[in-house]
């Protein structure tokens, strides 16, 4: 089982959540936040590592997000609380060391490591961190993370940082720093998402376009609960097959492969590493389609697409586990839905689904049976709305 949570009812509303931060701010540091930033996680509607193929993603920043509520303090010290695990760091700003394991701290510490040596001045700090992304289940409860910190730090030293450069020098403190070497998708879906809109994310130019969602549709995330201890290493070799199918093919990433070209250079390219290929080239045509499809309300297209999708992930790409199986098995059973797949990296974690609106509770109640009936285990689920990307934000209009 996961650390994750369920929101709790003082969290699920915005005015008691900033008093419980406020308060926690106050016990731990004796004194008052003087500023507040805020970044969303994400979930992927299609897309499935696409991003560091260069290709097209489908991506819907959440109204699960992070918090930070902070206050400059004289000198260069940091010091970090997470009400979510109950756990504090301190550093200096002058020598900010990695700490060993994979740890939330590395995530705030390789965030203004990064910052600095682009040459930004930051200031020491006292900062309390309060999410409602679930940890460790796909939904980018880390790039939320990075993206608050860096939205704290620049509104802290009142220096400018524009959404983009954000995202990438977040991606850049992730992939240096912590060692994870993860695309963009994440932190572009957390610094620039917009209210009410999916995202569709160009990843070789990262231009987005804003995707409305017709009416009467509503994304919902269903949470298997489980994760694949291999899923860090299984990531880093399917990058590494992408990049031997993209040289083989003779271009610089798989974005530029057609599925003409790769039923006509296959034969040069290891069978598996064929197959990684051909989800690729699908699945990013697959986001611009489904960008279409929810635009337009098509719900067959939806729903093909997502299986589609699904289908490629679990027999092409092989980022598919027995939870998430079953979880697919119990979304499409459920009344109310439309489509369903994968989301995130795959290997467990969350799974997201398309369903209609007014059957969104039914939608849930289905879901949370029939896959307790076949696992044994309590899944959580989500509905979720799209948010605005990560931000400073005022406090006293929170709620209103
Ligand atoms: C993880 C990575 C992203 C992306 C997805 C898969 O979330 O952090 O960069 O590759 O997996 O689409």
């Amino acid at each position: 089982m996961l650390s994750t949570e369920q929101i709790p009812d003082w969290a699920a509303d915005p005015r008691t959540r900033a008093g419980r931060v406020a308060a926690r701010f106050r016990e731990r540091f004796a004194s008052e936040p003087e500023l507040w930033a805020r970044a969303p996680g994400r979930v992927d509607l299609m897309g499935s590592h696409t991003d560091y193929n260069l290709g097209f993603v489908l991506t819907l920043p959440l109204s699960r997000d992070t918090w930070i509520a902070a206050r400059r303090r004289d000198g260069r010290t940091v010091r970090v609380y997470s009400m979510n695990l109950d756990a504090e760091d301190e550093f200096r700003l002058d020598a900010i060391d990695r700490i060993s394991g994979s740890t939330w701290c590395n995530y705030v510490r390789g965030v203004a490591a990064t910052l600095q040596n682009e040459g930004f001045e930051l200031t020491g700090c006292d900062a309390a961190i309060h999410g409602t992304v679930p940890l460790e289940s796909g939904l980018s409860s880390s790039a939320a993370l990075e993206s608050a910190v860096a939205t704290m730090f620049a509104g802290l030293g009142d220096w400018n940082l524009t959404a983009e450069r954000k995202a990438l020098l977040c991606q850049k403190a992730e992939n240096e720093f912590v060692g994870v070497k993860c695309g963009i998708l994440d932190q572009y879906s957390s610094c620039l998402g917009r209210e009410g809109c999916a995202l569709l994310l160009d990843c070789r130019d990262l231009s987005t376009r804003a995707v409305c969602i017709a009416a009467g549709i509503r994304i919902v995330v269903c949470n298997t609960m489980s994760r694949r201890r291999l899923s860090g290493s299984e990531y880093a070799q399917r990058r590494a097959e992408c990049e031997q199918a993209a040289a083989l093919l003779g271009v610089s990433a798989l974005r530029d492969v057609t599925p003409e070209m790769l039923a006509a250079g296959r034969h040069e390219l290891p069978e598996r590493v064929a197959r990684r290929a051909e989800f690729i080239v699908a699945e990013s045509a697959r986001a611009e389609s489904l960008a279409r499809a929810l635009t337009a309300g098509d719900r067959p297209a939806v729903a093909q697409l997502c299986a589609e999708s699904f289908a490629g992930a679990r027999d092409l790409y092989e980022i598919c586990s027995p939870a998430m199986s079953a979880m697919m098995d119990a979304m499409l059973a459920a009344p109310g839905v439309i489509g369903a797949r994968q989301a995130g990296a795959g290997f467990g974690g969350c799974m997201v689904a398309l369903v209609d609106a007014a059957r969104t509770d039914a939608f849930r109640a289905a879901v949370r049976d029939a896959y307790y009936d076949s696992t044994q285990v309590h899944a959580e689920i989500y509905p979720v709305e799209a948010a605005s990307g990560a931000a400073v934000f005022d406090i006293a209009e929170i709620g209103k």
